[in-house]
């Protein structure tokens, strides 16, 4: 009976949104979410770029069946947000820096150049060299370009901006399309870098904050910037927390929880923060991810629309909800 209900809401809410019939309309934050091909997608730890009307999604490929000694990203497209077309594992990454086993490539982020028509990725690079001990102590950026959004990406070099560590990092586009990085620096804070005008470098260091977060986003809505992050507390989840500013330099606000404390955040931790501004409403999207450390290749994703303004935010708790790109409307299927 239940099954029904929820059912006949998800078509009257999917005609309300002027969508078609037997259409997979609704977000099921923690769902598994299938592509067009009908496989999970693997776009973990990720970002969503918007190109004219589509958008396309990049993260980490965790698929079971990849090489063990490769590491993967994945693009897909979709002009609704919640319908996804599997392009490309766009980047298919060979051990390039001699690290030992069980080196990673997490996080990877696109940025169109439109200057120089280039799609430059970002990802972190991280494991150990020869020799060392530990893991994670690589902490570098890594850079890889296409010509195309969805083409074979190619690995161009790995660094440290202006010299610190980076583990975890966010993408910032700003409304004028002025591109930043967020870089979680273990022994300083988190950084917002501006990236070059080739995009190829960081250009400057906008603002560090001496606090400790990880899977750090920006939001630039009403005025105001608002940053989200997570604890550090590797794959398990812990209470996301929320600062905003006027100006990316700062200064900061105190950091609050974003939901609940006891929550720790839904069980997800934030990947990004994506403004679908409509013609009615704009709507922030909180995309954070659900990690399966045992299993990586079901990993899940969370995404819910925040309630954000005025210099506060908040997550609702996760039900399934509807989005329509034209308006920016948004519909939360009540429990
Ligand atoms: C998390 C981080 C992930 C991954 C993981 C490894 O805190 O956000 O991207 O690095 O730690 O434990």
């Amino acid at each position: 009976m239940k099954y029904f209900l929820i059912l006949f809401c998800e078509i009257c809410l999917a005609l309300m949104a002027g969508k078609g019939f037997g259409q997979p309309q609704f977000i099921h934050p923690g769902a598994r979410w299938l592509d067009d091909r009908g496989l999970p997608i693997q776009a973990h730890g990720g970002g969503v770029i918007q190109l004219g009307d589509t958008f396309y999604w990049f993260g980490e490929d965790r698929s079971r069946e990849n090489d063990p000694t490769k590491r993967y990203a994945s693009c897909y497209s979709s002009r609704d947000l919640t319908q996804w077309r599997f392009c490309n594992q766009v980047l298919v990454l060979t051990n390039v820096e001699n690290l030992q086993l069980g080196w990673v490539l997490e996080r990877p982020k696109v940025f169109y150049n439109p200057v120089t028509k280039k799609y430059v990725m970002y990802f972190h690079l991280d494991g150990v060299l020869p020799g060392e001990k530990g893991s994670y102590k690589f902490a570098r950026l890594g850079v890889a370009t296409c010509d195309s959004v969805d083409g074979n990406y190619t690995y161009l070099k790995s660094f440290r901006p202006l010299g610190h560590e980076s583990r975890d990092i966010g993408q910032f586009i700003d409304d004028d399309g002025t591109p930043y990085l967020i870089s979680e620096d273990r022994p300083n804070g988190f950084h917002i870098y501006k990236l070059s005008d080739d995009y190829l470098s960081v250009a400057r260091d906008v603002c560090l904050v001496p606090r400790h977060f990880e899977g750090g986003a920006i939001v630039h809505y009403g005025g105001l910037y608002y940053f989200i992050g997570s604890h550090l507390t590797g794959w398990n989840p812990n209470p996301n927390q929320y600062a905003q500013a006027k100006s990316l330099a700062g200064p900061w606000s105190d950091f609050k929880d974003i939901a609940p404390e006891s929550n720790d955040t839904f069980g997800s931790q934030s990947t990004m923060l994506f403004k679908v501004a409509g013609t009615r409403s704009t709507t922030v999207i909180f995309m954070a991810d659900i990690w399966k450390p045992r299993a990586q290749w079901d990993s899940r994703y969370f995404w819910m629309p925040l309630e954000i303004g005025g210099g506060k935010l908040y997550l609702p708790p996760p039900h399934p909800w509807l989005i329509d790109i034209s308006s920016g409307v948004t519909k939360i299927l009540s429990p």
